[in-house]
């Protein structure tokens, strides 16, 4: 099979296509023949060797998200048929024609989705739905705010937010990424310069003095405290990227006085057991939704597997709009 291999660390131009043989599945495993797949931001700092994948994972194919069908049935994997149209998550792996994959990890696309839609969505959307719902408890009135809104999980964030009848607020480095996130529910946004400092009295403003309920960062770094000063009572902060730093000095007598939460989540370093557990919850309670419309793909742009270079350097331009798609004819 085709598939991207980062040769060594280094930049985009360390990635090569080569030929590697056909995983084969374990018991419990299917085969997918993958027909598009996503890039995030991990995939970058594993190619630059900051981040190796988990023992398991295959170590030198990244790709963290897929759309294909079934090709072949481990033993035991009795829930899938060949043919049947799947995505999901894996460790590494999903930027190649192929890829094994636990059975209980992976959820049905709905036939609405093309393959390129339907490997936009799992990344963003299970990291979002997660982070929102199933940890934060999100409930229906609260107000949300989400750092870097035109990411790919900032967009499955806004929706989310939307579809649990909470109002999302953002921001961005650029008015226009503000713009656009509009069209996909958000309320209003805040343009960050060079200050975060900006953050907290644009929140008390847009929230009318009641301040943030749920805050997704998805940046790190001073974003961090700013997301404190402009929390409400009991706020909850989930800390889920670092590109804007990985330390942050906070004001711990906001946290104490205003009873907030501070969590952080990650996804690829779970367990098997998790893994189906975030999948299964995926599968009921957020698919269904792409299935009726209520939720949309959000793709920035499709490259071909030949063009994994093209398209590293895409998504690090940080000009992205949503998901970086590869399609694996
Ligand atoms: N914990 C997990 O399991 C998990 C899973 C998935 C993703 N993530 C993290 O979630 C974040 C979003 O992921 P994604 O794939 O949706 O990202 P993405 O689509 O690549 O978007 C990231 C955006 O972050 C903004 N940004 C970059 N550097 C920044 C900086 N120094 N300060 C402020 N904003 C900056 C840029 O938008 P602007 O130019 O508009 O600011 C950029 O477009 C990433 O940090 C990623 O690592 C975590």
């Amino acid at each position: 099979m085709r598939a991207v291999v980062i040769t060594k660390p280094g930049g985009p131009e360390v990635l090569e296509i080569e030929e590697r043989p056909r995983p084969v599945p374990a018991p419990g495993e299917i085969l997918v023949r993958v027909y598009a797949s996503a890039l995030n931001r991990a995939d970058l700092l594993q190619r630059e060797g900051n981040y190796p994948a988990p023992p398991g994972a295959p170590q030198d194919i990244p790709g963290m998200e897929f759309a294909g069908e079934v090709a072949q049935l481990g033993a035991e994997a009795t829930s899938w048929k060949i043919g049947d149209r799947v995505f999901g998550i894996v460790a590494g792996g999903a930027n190649a024609e192929y890829l094994v994959t636990d059975a209980g990890t992976v959820a049905r696309v709905p036939e609405n989705l093309s393959w390129t839609d339907a490997a936009s969505i799992p990344e963003a959307f299970i990291t979002a739905h997660d982070a929102l719902v199933v940890q934060a408890g999100l409930q229906a009135g609260e107000m949300v705010l989400v750092h870097a809104v035109g990411s790919g999980v900032g967009l499955a964030v806004i929706q989310l937010a939307r579809a649990w009848k909470a109002t999302p607020f953002g921001t961005a480095r650029t008015a226009d990424k503000i713009e656009r996130a509009k069209v996909f529910g958000l309320a209003d946004g805040v343009v960050v310069r060079d200050d975060v400092g900006v953050i907290p009295p644009a929140l008390v403003q847009l929230t009318k003095e009641h301040g943030v309920d749920v805050t997704i960062d998805l940046v790190g770094g001073a974003y961090v405290a700013a997301s404190i000063r402009a929390a409400a009572a009991r706020g909850r902060i989930m800390l889920v990227g670092t590109v804007a730093g990985r330390e942050a000095t906070v004001p711990i007598g906001m946290v104490l006085g205003k009873r907030l939460t501070l969590r952080g989540t990650v996804l690829r370093p779970r367990s098997i057991a998790e893994k189906r557990a975030v999948t299964a919850t995926f599968a009921t309670d957020v698919v269904p939704l792409f299935a009726s419309g209520v939720l949309r793909p959000t793709v920035d742009c499709v490259f071909e597997l030949g063009e994994i270079r093209a398209a590293h350097e895409r998504l690090a331009s940080n000009a992205t709009f949503g998901k970086v798609v590869i399609r694996v004819d």
